[in-house]
């Protein structure tokens, strides 16, 4: 048979609310075309993000009654850490409360002002900590990467080349660190290829660099791996993701991804002097090392999540489902980034409105559009999100994992198709205020004039 069905049924529901266009358009105001702003049940479709937001499976669930909730010493941390060292090989598990709380303390022991830190892209909290060290942070995709058509099998590799001329420039000693993040989120949710992860580890290895990995989508990556790869069609996404972590010398990693986890993170590292200083670090801000910040509960959660996101049959259908997003709105003429990725589908909103200048935030005004249009929540990557440093103007949809079904897609592909029809009518927008930094969460705005 060819349909791919979602590998679950379901056993506990949660009612959606519907409003009305009049309604929504009096909650828009409200919240200053600001979708940040709104409250989620007045929400019928949240695509904001697939980070925290993952049903978890009975098994999970199940899980959670046994959490240890011993202080230190937590039978929930001994079988997490067996699950992610049997996984990633690494030898010191580090738990935090998210991914950034990782990021921040690695980048605490081994950035300073003066260093640089190459990754294919950052996400946002990634840069945001390494510059708060002092450091630069530093993105080196693909040059190809740059246009949103191009349909490259790996369009999240890093540019290898670029990485060679940037430690020639910079010198090895300045590079604490190479960090290449699978998928690459803000490039699209687009795989890294094997071969990739596998140059990057001989220029850091010749360099003496560590190299780690942003492993929070991983087994998505695993997966297209094995789908476009020469090599790996028949290899379990277990022995590809191990083979990934292999290359690594360590890796931050958000369980609010792939690990099904409503919050939870990791830091790994084989470097044992390393991971001491990480720990004095945890206890001051996260906890004891055996809980970091989180519940014994949350712990298990975490443990079953990572065993259940690299079954084939999860993986086959996650990646069709996005993907089935992304061609039945492109082919019928609603510009994405190509090809689909694996968590969120990227409306190129610059090309749909080519009206809208970017000083009036096409990517905000489409997803004000959508909302109005079909109660969807979507979130703007472009000049709202990053200003001046904006690359595109995007419409990201970020998919949350196990939660939404074909007929929820079905009405999504319904809702962008007829707001692209009539998109000539959307209006661009101006900000009315906003706060210092990062100002896309809290900024206030308004329809431009006629
Ligand atoms: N790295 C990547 C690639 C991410 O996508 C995220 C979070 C983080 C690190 C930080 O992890 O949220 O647990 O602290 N991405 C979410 C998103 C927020 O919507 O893309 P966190």
């Amino acid at each position: 048979m060819k349909t791919i069905i979602e590998p679950f049924r379901i056993k506990s529901v949660e009612p959606l609310t519907r409003t009305t266009p009049s309604e929504r358009e009096e909650l828009l105001k409200r919240a200053g075309y600001n979708l940040f702003e709104l409250r989620a049940s007045d929400i019928l479709l949240d695509l904001l993000t697939d980070s925290g937001t993952s049903a978890m499976s009975t098994a999970q669930w199940a899980a959670i009654m046994r959490g240890d909730e011993s202080y230190a010493g937590s039978e929930s941390f001994y079988r997490l850490q067996r699950t992610v060292q049997e996984l990633t090989g690494f030898r010191h598990v580090i738990p935090t409360h998210q991914g950034r709380a990782a990021e921040r303390i690695l980048f605490s022991v081994l950035c300073k002002p003066g260093h640089t830190v190459p990754n294919n892209t950052h996400f946002d909290t990634t840069r945001a900590n390494i510059e708060f060290t002092g450091a630069r942070a530093v993105d080196l995709p693909l040059a190809a990467a740059a246009d949103t058509q191009a349909r490259l099998p790996f369009k999240g590799d890093m540019d290898v080349e670029a990485l060679e001329a940037l430690i020639e420039a910079t010198g090895a000693d300045r590079i604490p660190l190479i960090m290449v993040t699978v998928t690459n989120n803000s490039g699209g949710g687009q795989p890294v290829s094997m071969g990739n992860l596998r140059a990057v580890r001989r220029v850091a290895s010749r360099h003496g660099i560590p190299f780690y990995l942003d492993a929070c989508r991983f087994a998505e990556n695993s997966w297209f791996i094995r789908e476009r790869e020469p090599g790996y069609a028949g290899a379990s996404p277990r022995d590809i993701a191990r083979e990934m972590f292999s290359l690594a010398d360590g890796c931050t990693f958000s369980a609010k991804k792939d690990a099904f986890a409503n919050i939870g993170g990791l830091l790994c590292t084989n470097d044992t002097r390393l991971a001491e200083q990480e720990k004095n670090l945890l206890i001051l801000t996260e906890g004891f090392p055996t809980y970091g910040g989180l519940a014994g509960r949350d712990l298990e959660a975490i443990a079953v999540g990572l065993e259940e996101v690299l079954q084939p049959d999860y993986l086959e259908y996650r990646i069709a489902s996005t993907a089935y997003l992304g061609r039945h709105i492109a082919d019928h003429g609603v510009p994405i980034v190509e090809p689909p990725g694996g968590h969120a589908i990227y409306i190129d909103a610059g090309r749909m409105l080519p009206r809208i200048p970017r000083r009036q935030f096409p990517g905000q005004a489409l997803a004000v559009e959508l909302y109005r249009h079909a109660g969807v929540r979507s979130v703007e990557i472009g000049s709202l999100m990053f200003g001046e440093a904006a690359r595109h103007e995007l419409l990201r949809l970020a998919i949350p994992r196990r939660v939404y079904t074909q007929s929820h897609i079905d009405y999504l592909v319904e809702a962008i198709l007829e707001v692209h029809e009539r998109r000539e009518g959307i209006r661009g927008l101006e900000i009315v205020s906003e706060p210092p930094f990062l100002r896309h969460f809290s900024a206030r705005l308004r329809p431009v004039a006629e």
